[in-house]
C-alpha cells in the first residue's frame, strides 16, 4: 500500500481481537514515532507501551473513575460558545455522531456511552502506546505539535503492520492516577495515547468510516495562475 493510500484508508478502530501484539511489532511502531519531526529536533516525547496485567489495571481504574470521579471537559465561557468556528466544529462532530449512532443503535448501544466507556477502556485493545512529556513542555505549542506528529506516525506505521488504532485523548485528565499505576515520575504529563491491536472485522462499528470536507472547502490557493 503506498503512503497516500494508507493515509486515506486509515480510520479509528473501536473493536479489537484479544490477540496480543508482539513486542517487536510494537517496537517498529515506536521507531516510526521517534522518526517524526519535532521542534528543533528536541524529541521531547517519552513513550510508554502498556499491555497485560498493567493495562487491565489501568482500564479497571479508569472505568471506576468514570463512575465515581468523572472530570468533565473544560467549560467554555458564553462568549467562546458563541464563536462561529466552534459552531462549525460542533456541526461536523454531530455528523459523526449521527452516522455512528446508526450503527450503534442496532447493537443496543448509545453513542455517548459507547464513546465514553470505550475511551476509558481503550476499546479493549490489547496494547496502548502512551506519550508523556515533562510538564515544562506543556507551555510550548510547538512541543505539543511534535507529539501530534509522532502519534500520527504511530497510527500509520501500525496500519502498515496490519494493526488497527484509535487515538485516545480522553484520558489525559487522569494522568496522575495512570502515572501512579505505571510508576511514572510526577513531572511527566500524559498528552496522548493510542489504542493498538488487531482489528475485529466482525464488529459492525469497524465498518464506519468518517467523512471529510472536500479539499476545496478547506484550502485557499494563493498566487497560483489558474483559479
Ligand atoms: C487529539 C485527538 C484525540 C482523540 N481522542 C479520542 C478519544 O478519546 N476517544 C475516541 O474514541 N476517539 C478519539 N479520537 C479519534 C477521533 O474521534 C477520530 O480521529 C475522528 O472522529 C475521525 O475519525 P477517523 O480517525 O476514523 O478518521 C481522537 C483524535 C484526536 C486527533
Amino acid at each position: 500500500m503506498d503512503l497516500m493510500e494508507g493515509i486515506e484508508k486509515r480510520k479509528s478502530i473501536r473493536a479489537y481481537k484479544p490477540d496480543p501484539v508482539p513486542r517487536d511489532v510494537l517496537k517498529k511502531v515506536i521507531r516510526a514515532a521517534v522518526a517524526a519531526p519535532s521542534k528543533g529536533n528536541s524529541q521531547i516525547w517519552e513513550f510508554v507501551v502498556v499491555t497485560g496485567d498493567e493495562l487491565k489495571e489501568i482500564k479497571g481504574m479508569l472505568s471506576g473513575l468514570l463512575k465515581t470521579d468523572f472530570i468533565p471537559m473544560m467549560k467554555l465561557t458564553d462568549e467562546d460558545s458563541a464563536s462561529p468556528a466552534l459552531e462549525q466544529a460542533k456541526i461536523r462532530s454531530s455528523r459523526n455522531k449521527e452516522e455512528m449512532s446508526k450503527i450503534l443503535k442496532p447493537m443496543g448501544l448509545d453513542f455517548e456511552d459507547f464513546m465514553l466507556e470505550g475511551t476509558f477502556r481503550f476499546f479493549d485493545a490489547p496494547a496502548v502506546v502512551m506519550v508523556f512529556i515533562e510538564d515544562i513542555y506543556l507551555k510550548n505549542l510547538p512541543h505539543l505539535l511534535s507529539v501530534g506528529a509522532a502519534v500520527q506516525n504511530v497510527l500509520l506505521s501500525a496500519q502498515t503492520a496490519g494493526l488497527g488504532t484509535c487515538w485516545i485523548g480522553g484520558v489525559w485528565r487522569y494522568t496522575k492516577q495512570i502515572r501512579k499505576v505505571l510508576g511514572i515520575p510526577d513531572n511527566k504529563m500524559l498528552v496522548s495515547s493510542v489504542a493498538i491491536g488487531y482489528t475485529d472485522d466482525e464488529s459492525p462499528i469497524n465498518k464506519y468510516k468518517s467523512g471529510r470536507e472536500s479539499v476545496d472547502e478547506l484550502v485557499r490557493w494563493i498566487g497560483f495562475e489558474e483559479k
